[in-house]
């Protein structure tokens, strides 16, 4: 049914629970592909050199360690594991991969690092539930 599952992650609690959901969906789906995202804000360039390449170089660490924890979470899968690391508003990098990759589902967490604890969607999942070009699964 779902032959492209594409995963979005942000080191959350709720982006772990998403993880596991995703790696029992794709043991029971046997898709082609698993795709795994990370995305992190731009650096704003008016941090000027050289506090702008520590800029990057901190959040590609930071991304590429929450992907690192990712992978681990999932363990084997029965297909090709993918990743992308992108700079970018999270939402649009998540819409654009799945696009640009045809995924036909995304998953991801309810909510994420945002620390405003009465919304019950968090503002990523919820621009991305609006326009994604695919069924989301959003894990509580
Ligand atoms: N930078 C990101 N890269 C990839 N996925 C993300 C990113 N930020 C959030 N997500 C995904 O969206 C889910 C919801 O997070 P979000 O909507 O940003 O909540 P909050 O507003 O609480 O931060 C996360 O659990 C994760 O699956
Ligand atoms: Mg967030």
């Amino acid at each position: 049914m779902f032959e492209r599952i594409l995963l979005a992650v942000d080191g959350s609690e709720h982006a772990l629970h998403a993880t596991r959901k995703a790696a029992e969906l794709t043991r029971c789906m046997k898709p082609k592909e698993f795709r795994i995202i990370v995305a992190y804000d731009p650096i704003p360039l008016y941090l000027g050199e050289p506090n702008m390449q520590i800029a990057i170089t901190n959040r590609k660490g930071e991304a590429e360690e929450v992907l690192k924890m990712a992978v681990k979470e999932v363990g084997d899968l029965p297909c090709e594991v993918h990743t992308e690391i992108i700079e970018g508003d999270p939402a649009s990098a998540i819409i654009e991969v799945a696009t640009v990759r045809n995924s036909e589902v995304i998953v991801m967490g309810s909510r994420g690092l945002g620390r405003l604890a009465g919304l019950l969607l968090g503002s990523t999942s919820q621009k991305v539930v609006s326009h994604a070009p695919c069924p989301v699964l959003i894990v509580r």
